[in-house]
């Protein structure tokens, strides 16, 4: 799910690392579409000389080995050489190396640029070391990306991020070969682009008192330091300390041309006609009302049916227009509250003259208007899904993102209109991390979503997207942003090979992103059950990465590197908790995991007369925000299923389900359960919660054990769904046996 005014998204997450008995492999991400390696090797260093790069095809691939190149002294004599191909496509390249010469083909300058960076992928950590020389592998790559648009966004209303902080933002999308970056400028916390016009916007509208988003921040910076909101970010104005920031058109400037020589295009996105309280305060008058209304789902919108909004839109975009030469520009047009436009008499007689049927067409004959004014401007526009509701213009390029409305990409593409594809259960780098997130980054295929091979032709590629609400520093920003970014530069270069090799990959990928001094999360430490039970001793087995260090504590405070050292299994012969988490380099801490032992006898099994396969299943098409809140009298549909299954063909936006009989313990033991939801769910063994991962959240995984004695077990099994996609998987192991889904064989009902 994801409804930007639901704010329960956040909360304990876990990391691990992956292992690597494959150093010799060659850890480039993202993969190349094909490599061959050849005998010998090839010492890059100042002493390089860069030759045939006349052309300006070559001009920012060379300023980029000339940067390389600085401070790596060597005498040994060799060259870099460019060739121009004009067979090859665009962002092509091929890449040989032997120990005398490096030789780099390409028809333009992105395929050049992609080159070196290819260089450094190969150089590994070395790359972002200075002062030493480089050993290549001798090799041949041929390469070209799948998808034309490799983007990231990012949302720096919600949360400022400083020009210094964006220049390092772009060199890391480049080295992983993103060439878009999708600059989320307006939304209503914070307005952060100058425009001329409007000097209001941010003077006034870039700075804000403290909201209930910076509060969540700073009640989980009491335990995290990572939330805490940067002092740089605050301003005194009038006596009144406030935060805030924008950039200014200068700035920007300097940043696209960045951008530039770094092979991104940058794409700006001032959010209408929702979003707008950041300008409304200032300008009430765009409202339909005139007035700031309390917000209902989502602030009140700007006023399509008043010209006066036109004219203050078209000032806005002509001065972006002529700050960003890229052909797009991004309205927006997302969670739009149309209720305000509602019996307005500007509403009424617009409607009747443009001949409008509803609601949603006035939102359509705002976003087609506007479109047809950034034409004019030489600009293409791109619209949030939403804007297929009352009718979308041929021509306007759809990114989208609502997963709950899986129809979208393909009714956008029948009509021939172009997709970016960022939905959010893949794409949605705001979303928590747990074991699944990374794996989950790298099952996203972008021409999904039941597009036939004609429809896919439509889809110019995917974006990973990074609202910041809950994101409030940069440290922040880098763990939510890596590693899944890396995941989404295999896949969106689109010669990914499998998940288990990207995760070998990751192994020398960590060291990099360490010689980067990125903030990324570590793997999860796994092995375990976050509250577990045992009879007379236990041991907990922590699987680590293979070269991670572990400290753990067994008193319930926060490890902390003198803590001792995890390494071999821990004997529990007592009631306690162990905390363990990673250490990294330069003795960074990651998340803290935390293990809950109790000791307890089993929980003996019932006798069933006529145990009958599957259980009872129970739907609620309604919304709900926690399981003891899901009412009877709001059941419309019973079955039985033979597992964990929902077999409603229509299901309601929010609905709840229960699934509720017996679960089998084939022996006496101790079973792990492990209940993964998006949104919220509980389960309850012997009528006792033993699960309990309720709320509003995204897909995460909560687990805990009991000790079952063999037979039947009541089992009830309590799920929501409240809006925007939903996940429920529940497994379990027994003992230290593997873990598995739950099937048919492990349910009865009488
Ligand atoms: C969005 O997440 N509202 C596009």
């Amino acid at each position: 799910m994801r409804i930007k005014n639901f704010s329960a998204l956040l909360g304990l997450a876990l990391f691990f690392i992956t292992k690597s008995n494959f150093a010799q492999e060659l850890s480039m991400l993202p993969q190349p579409e094909s490599v061959k390696t050849l005998q010998g090797k090839f010492v890059f260093s100042g002493s390089t000389a860069i030759v045939g790069n006349q052309d300006s095809v070559f001009a920012i691939a060379t300023q980029e080995v000339k940067l390389l190149k600085k401070d790596r002294a060597s005498g040994v004599s060799n060259k870099l050489l460019f060739v121009k191909d004009a067979s090859l496509k665009p962002e092509a390249y091929r890449l040989r190396i032997n120990p005398k010469q490096i030789t780099i083909a390409v028809s333009d300058k992105l395929g050049a640029f992609w080159a070196v960076q290819t260089l450094k992928q190969l150089a590994g950590a070395n790359a972002f070391k200075t002062k030493n020389t480089w050993t290549l592998p001798a090799l041949e790559i041929k390469d070209q990306p799948k998808f034309s648009w490799r983007g990231v966004h990012l949302d720096v209303s919600r949360h400022f991020f400083d020009m210094a902080y964006l220049h390092r933002f772009i060199d890391r999308l480049s080295f992983y070969k993103f060439n878009k970056f999708h600059w989320h400028l307006t939304d209503d916390q914070g307005w952060r682009i100058e425009i001329k016009k409007y000097p209001e916007l941010t003077t006034v509208g870039a700075w804000r008192k403290l909201n209930n988003q910076d509060s969540a921040c700073l009640k989980l910076a009491e335990t995290n330091p990572d939330y805490k909101l940067p002092e740089k970010h605050f301003k005194v104005i009038n006596g009144e300390k406030l935060y805030g920031g924008f950039y200014t058109q200068q700035e920007i400037r300097e940043l696209v041309a960045y951008a530039s020589a770094k092979g991104i295009e940058i794409i700006p996105e001032i959010d209408m006609p929702g979003h707008m309280q950041a300008a409304t305060r200032q300008f009430p008058w765009l409202t339909s009302t005139g007035s700031v209304q309390k917000e209902k789902s989502f602030t009140d919108p700007i006023c399509p049916c008043k010209e006066t909004t036109f004219e203050f839109a078209e000032n806005v975009f002509k001065e972006v227009a002529q700050l960003f030469p890229s052909k797009y520009i991004h309205l927006g047009a997302d969670e739009v509250e149309k209720s305000s436009w509602k019996n307005i008499p500007e509403c009424e007689s617009l409607m009747k003259r443009e001949n409008l049927k509803s609601i949603d067409e006035v939102q359509s004959y705002f976003v087609k208007r506007m479109e047809k004014y950034f034409n004019s401007l030489g600009k293409k526009l791109i619209g949030w899904d939403e804007i297929l509701d009352g009718g979308v213009s041929p021509t306007a390029t759809l990114m989208y993102w609502r997963t709950w409305v899986p129809t979208a990409p393909k009714h956008a593409a029948e009509k021939g209109n172009y997709v970016i594809m960022t939905p959010g259960e893949y794409c949605y780098f705001d979303a928590q991390q747990d074991a699944h997130s990374l794996q989950k980054v790298y099952g996203f295929n972008p021409t999904g979503f039941g597009l036939n091979a004609n429809e896919q032709q439509y889809v110019l590629g995917g974006q990973a997207n990074l609202w910041t609400e809950y994101i409030p520093s940069e440290q922040r920003l880098e763990y939510m942003l890596f590693p899944r970014l890396l995941a989404m530069s295999d896949v969106l270069w689109g010669h990914q090979q499998n998940f288990e090799t990207f995760s070998r990959k990751m192994d020398q990928q960590f060291a990099v992103l360490d010689a980067m001094h990125i903030n990324y999360r570590f793997t999860d430490l796994k092995g375990f059950a976050e509250n577990n039970v045992f009879l007379k001793s236990a041991y907990l087995n922590i699987e680590a990465p293979k070269n991670a260090v572990v400290h753990y504590t067994t008193d319930g405070s926060t490890p902390k590197i003198g803590s001792p050292k995890y390494i071999k299994p821990i004997n529990i012969d007592k009631t306690q908790t162990v905390k363990a988490a990673i250490f990294g380099a330069n003795g960074r801490m990651g998340d803290v995991f935390t293990a809950n032992y109790v000791q307890t006898d089993y929980v003996d099994a019932i006798s069933l007369n006529h145990p009958k396969p599957g259980l009872n299943f129970s739907y609620y098409p309604k919304f709900y925000k926690v399981v003891n809140l899901i009412a009877e009298a709001d059941k419309t549909k019973t079955a039985t299923t033979a597992a964990i299954e929902i077999p409603v063909e229509d299901k309601a936006a929010s609905f709840a389900t229960r699934h509720k009989g017996f679960f089998y313990a084939a022996e006496d033991g101790i079973y792990s359960f492990f209940l993964r939801s998006d949104d919220g769910s509980v389960l309850k063994i012997q009528n006792k919660t033993l699960v309990d991962n309720d709320g509003m959240h995204f897909a995460i995984e909560k687990s805990a054990q009991i000790a079952l004695k063999k037979g039947y077990h009541p089992f009830e099994l309590l799920f929501l769904e409240g809006g925007g996609g939903y996940t429920l998987q529940l497994e379990y192991s027994m003992g230290s046996s593997k873990r598995k889904a739950v099937s048919a064989a492990d349910f009865a009902v009488e």
